[in-house]
């Protein structure tokens, strides 16, 4: 007798899957708007809480309402005293921080036992506490390794102040906080990209808000997503020079290798966030006696195009302006899950208000009538 297998359309990666709506960003062609506002327009023009607020709120917030987000955000922030006795049992050494931050996240649940009331006014608070604490977890663990102490951010404070702060334990220039309030806001969303579809898969169990981040977390700290950026800066440490540049992308493509920071899922005429990395990167290298690893950079982009076609995404640039910036390569993820942080809680929350669970179907390619003696 014929044994029935179940058989359906496979579209691996998904690729031209829609699985839910959604309001919280959109790509359209080269495109991507935040609730309707294009990215060059916010990362000019919108702090990185006004963005948080309107990811949050569907709506651009009165000055009052951000400056009240701010100050809600820079109190939450502090550790307590029980949350550090347990951060410092974590091991640091030859840990990555990505690892180490996906298990922190994980943690602090622990102490927040309302986590699993899914109201929505909970469920903002609970995003909140967690939002805030992101930038204290990275810095916590950045100055834990280096034998540093650790530094509380100060209430009143930008998020990309405290951030600054905290990694470095020194008040921070302003121009300094401007380039990292920008990349918060440049990284905070990017509709359903494989980490916001691992947090709201999760969500969508009716999981709390913990569960569903360190998800995203997990996904995102792969090398074909957000892990790339980190991926990139060691290949400019590999090739070293401008003049080994386009030798090296020939060779690499040759022997079929991905160049990290290339290639797009849904860009194919260009990553809208690029080109304004691009630019800061130009000015921040040059600004900061690194400009070499921007010529290399843009050689390689010249070479990859030229020979592959694809254009820069945002963790190409990303990684030329976050070292000009003076920050350690393998901090460059979890800059990146801090701001996408404020995407995945907006997904989160958009999952929970019109949910049904995710549970598709895999085609069975395996033995079948197998039987146990
Ligand atoms: N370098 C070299 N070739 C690449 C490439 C890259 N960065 N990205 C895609 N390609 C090639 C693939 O090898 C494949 O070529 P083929 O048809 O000759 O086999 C083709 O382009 C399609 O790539 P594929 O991996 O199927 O695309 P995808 O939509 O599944 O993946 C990415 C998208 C982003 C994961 C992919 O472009 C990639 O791995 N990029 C490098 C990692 C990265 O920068 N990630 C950050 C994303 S924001």
């Amino acid at each position: 007798m014929a044994v029935e297998v179940y058989k359906g359309a496979v579209d691996k990666g998904l690729e031209g899957v829609v699985a839910c709506t959604t309001a919280v960003s959109s790509i359209v062609d080269a495109t991507l708007c935040y609730r309707g506002y294009t990215i060059e327009d916010l990362a000019a023009n919108a702090t990185f809480e006004e963005v948080i607020w309107l990811l949050w709120n569907n709506e651009h917030p009165t000055k009052d309402q951000s400056e009240k987000l701010m100050k809600e955000l820079s109190e939450s922030a502090v550790l307590s005293d029980q949350t550090i006795s347990f951060l410092n049992t974590l091991p640091v050494k030859d840990v990555h921080p990505m690892a180490w931050l996906r298990s922190a996240v994980s943690a602090l649940s622990l102490w927040d036992n309302n986590s699993q009331d899914l109201s929505k006014e909970n469920q903002r608070a609970v995003g909140v506490r967690l939002m805030s604490k992101m930038p204290t977890l990275v810095s916590f663990f950045h100055r834990k390794r280096e034998g540093k102490n650790f530094v509380q951010p100060k209430p009143g404070k930008t998020m990309a102040w405290n951030f600054m702060y905290m990694l470095s334990g020194e008040e921070p220039n302003p121009e300094a906080v401007k380039v990292m309030d920008t990349c918060l806001t440049l990284h905070a969303d990017h509709e359903l990209n494989c980490s916001a579809f691992s947090t709201r898969v999760t969500a969508s169990s009716l999981s709390d808000i913990y569960s569903a981040i360190t998800s995203g977390i997990g996904s995102l700290k792969g090398p074909l997503h957000g892990g790339a950026n980190e991926q990139v800066m060691r290949m400019l440490f590999e090739i070293g020079e401008e003049d080994k540049a386009a030798a090296w992308v020939e060779n690499a493509l040759a022997n079929k290798v991905k160049i990290m920071g290339f290639g797009h899922r849904v860009y194919k005429n260009g990553d809208p966030r690029a080109k304004i990395l691009k630019s800061m990167s130009k000015s921040l290298s040059e600004s900061t006696g690194n400009a070499k690893w921007y010529k290399i950079s843009d050689i390689i982009e010249q070479a990859v195009v030229s020979q592959k076609g694809l254009l820069p995404n945002v963790d190409f640039y990303s990684a030329t302006v976050y070292y000009s910036m003076g920050i350690p390569m393998d901090m460059f993820t979890p800059i990146f899950a801090v701001s996408r942080t404020s995407g995945w809680l907006a997904h989160a929350y958009e999952q929970y208000d019109n949910n049904r669970i995710y549970r598709p179907r895999g085609e069975w390619t395996g033995k079948v009538g197998q039987h146990w003696n």
